[in-house]
């Protein structure tokens, strides 16, 4: 009688502990699919909104540094005599410049910049001050620069420049910044009597990416390096669709000397949450060359986008007809000469003589950004037709439109098909809920047709007012386990937009915040970094609990096999509050075959709300070995987690 009870106690409490806790079977099939997976699968997609380039990335401090803002002053404080002039200018593409008079009787003479909400200046680093001078005068002329924090402290600094000798001509001067300061200015001061006309100021760190001139903010580079992209989409999004076809991103424009670039003002100019003007503007210094040169720097291949002759649907219903789309199809066919063509060809000289004699590489390119409609249709197959005669072997990626399951998808969708596009670009902005759910949107689609670019995602988490929140990182995971489960049909996937400034910003969330002197990085950036570092080159069938649909049980799973390394690489999502046991097995290893080792990478954290902050990465991956040996292995998941196990056998 004592012993039944007791047995019965025991089973009890064995039925609850399994009923608390479950097992989940993941059974990877080791024999392979054969489904490869891209190398350049998981990408960067940069767009200049937010201050992404002008403010972020491009690494030029001075707001408006050839004064061709419409009012030419936006950015600048003027003291003492001050025009802004175009007459016999030093660039006939920026005309204006800034006339300075020193009259000798008021107190000072000369300009203030106030960069980009304010300059970003670390103690003890060196900027470097150029700008193109002229003067009637025909003695020397004295300009100061000062470096000015934002409680008006210089540090009883400042460098001195002498402006000599009639017709232009470039000055540059290297400043060590006295002081730490986000919100800094540059202040050019006359010194002397007379007049001097200044043109394109500029001021960079000297320390940027790569310590190039011209170059790029070092540690925004840093951050997208460590991304391990495999590929690079520019220059946007909307921009390259301007609000009017004159305000389209013309790659053309953006190459060649900095200075004479003109300036084109930005397709978000007119969203912004925080500004005191209409400040934003492209002055394209960070033009198609240097995107070229940034897709390489991060071993990425690049994938421009250009415009299709029409502007942006949202803003406009400008569009060019379809019997005068010769120039912009040109534009696409000289783009390619100027990524790939020899430095005989005209184009293939003008990237040449900018310093990279040798091609960029480029294989993709997309044509039109998020069009729809069957006015997009029929441009796109105007240009895909004049494109593929000369350039057969560029990959021509066409749009779904905006949404991921709309009427303009349902229509374009087989219209891409129809036209033989090699890959269609399919954009989600959605909720968390969306994302679960979508986890299996690839399972189905057609493998005969079009490849998929998802090319602009992020999941929208309105609970925190779409915040960079781990709820969103998390179903952005646990979504991509699909991405990667059906990378025979999605070839390319990248989040959007990528860069926000945290002072200046139109769209959220974003993958990295910067400020003017730091980087954050989101939970979001933080899988797409484990996603890209992971990658994989195979995918491997699964099952969980004996069943093929993943994502039941709130658990979401992919394999995959890393042939450089030789690993087995699983990723697991658990969406529940709850720990999970989940047993894997190999299926198929060979009779001597075991594991020998796991790497377990993991981003974890007890609260969906969570959110990174400047100086407080809360949400960032961890590693630990587990130990592992044999054809199983035992894993507890915890709660809200994703989970990478690098497995050897
Ligand atoms: O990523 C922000 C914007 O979203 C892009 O410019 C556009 O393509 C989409 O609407």
């Amino acid at each position: 009688m004592k012993k039944s009870l007791l047995t019965l106690t025991l089973s009890a409490v064995c039925l609850c502990a399994a009923a608390q806790a479950p097992v989940h079977h993941l059974n990877v099939d080791m024999k392979g699919t054969g489904k490869a997976i891209s190398p350049e699968m998981y990408g960067i997609f940069f767009e200049d909104i937010n201050f992404g380039a002008d403010g972020g990335l491009y690494a030029e401090l001075v707001k408006n540094r050839s004064f061709e803002f419409p009012n030419s002053l936006v950015g600048w404080t003027p003291f003492g005599l001050v025009s802004i002039e175009d007459e016999d200018p030093c660039f006939d593409r920026n005309p204006h410049y800034v006339c300075i008079t020193n009259d000798g009787r008021r107190l000072r003479a000369g300009i203030d910049n106030e960069g980009y909400r304010g300059i970003g200046l670390k103690e003890g680093k060196e900027y470097r001050l150029s700008a193109y001078v002229r003067t009637d005068e025909d003695r020397p002329m004295t300009l100061k620069a000062e470096l000015v924090a934002s409680n008006g402290y210089n540090g009883d600094y400042g460098v001195y420049m002498d402006v000599q000798g009639k017709g232009w001509h470039k000055i540059t001067v290297n400043m060590t910044s006295p002081f730490t300061d986000a919100h800094s200015k540059l202040r050019i001061l006359l010194e002397s009597k007379g007049t001097v006309e200044i043109d394109h100021i500029s001021l960079f760190p000297v320390d940027t990416w790569k310590g190039r001139e011209n170059g790029l903010r070092k540690d925004l580079v840093q951050a997208l390096y460590d991304l391990n992209p495999g590929f690079f989409r520019f220059p946007g999004g909307c921009i390259i669709e301007g609000n009017s076809l004159d305000t389209r991103y013309e790659w053309k424009k953006s190459v060649g000397p900095v200075e004479n670039r003109p300036l084109n003002e930005n397709r978000w100019n007119h969203v912004f949450k925080h500004r005191a003007a209409p400040d934003y503007f492209q002055s394209t210094g960070m033009g198609f060359y240097e995107m070229f040169l940034l897709a390489e720097d991060l071993g990425a291949t690049p994938l421009p986008v250009i415009s299709c002759g029409m502007a942006c649907q949202f803003e406009s219903t400008e569009v060019v007809p379809v019997d005068e789309l010769g120039p912009y199809i040109q534009d696409a066919i000289d783009l390619i000469e100027f990524a790939n063509g020899s430095p005989e060809t005209p184009w293939g000289k003008v990237r040449a003589e900018m310093g990279h004699p040798e091609p960029f590489g480029m294989k993709y390119l997309a044509i039109g950004n998020e069009q729809w409609g069957p006015g997009y249709v029929e441009r796109l197959e105007v240009f895909m037709k004049e494109i593929r005669k000369v350039h057969p072997e560029i990959l021509l990626i066409g749009s779904s439109g905006p949404y991921p399951e709309d009427e303009h998808f349902k229509y374009l969708w087989p219209e891409m098909a129809r036209l033989g596009a090699d890959l269609v670009d399919e954009h989600y902005y959605q909720e968390p809920d969306w994302f679960w759910k979508n986890a299996d949107r690839y399972d189905s689609y057609d493998r005969k047709g079009p490849k998929v670019f998802a090319g602009e995602f992020a999941s929208h988490d309105y609970s925190t007012d779409r915040e960079n929140s781990f709820l969103a990182a998390l179903s952005e995971a646990a979504f991509m386990t699909g991405l990667e489960r059906n990378a025979d049909i999605v070839r390319l996937a990248t989040y959007a937009p990528l860069f926000a400034h945290a002072e200046a910003w139109q769209w959220s969330p974003d993958l990295i915040w910067f400020n003017n002197l730091e980087v954050l990085r989101t939970a979001n950036y933080y899988v797409q970094q484990m996603y890209g570092n992971n990658s994989g080159t195979e995918v491997l069938d699964i099952t969980m609990d004996g069943k093929t649909l993943i994502g039941q049980e709130n658990l979401y799973a992919s394999a995959v096999i890393d042939s450089e390394s030789g690993e087995l690489v699983i990723k697991i999502v658990n969406s529940s509050d709850s720990a999970k046991t989940v047993e894997i097995a190999l299926d198929g290893l060979k009779k001597k075959q075991y594991m020998t080792s796991c790497r377990h990478i993991y981003l974890q954290n007890s609260s969906l709300s969570t959110v990174n902050t400047f100086g407080n990465e809360i949400i960032s991956p961890k590693t630990k070995e587990l130990p592992a040996s044999g054809k199983t292995l035992n894993l507890q998941l915890e709660p809200y987690s994703f989970n990478i196990y690098r497995i050897a056998f």
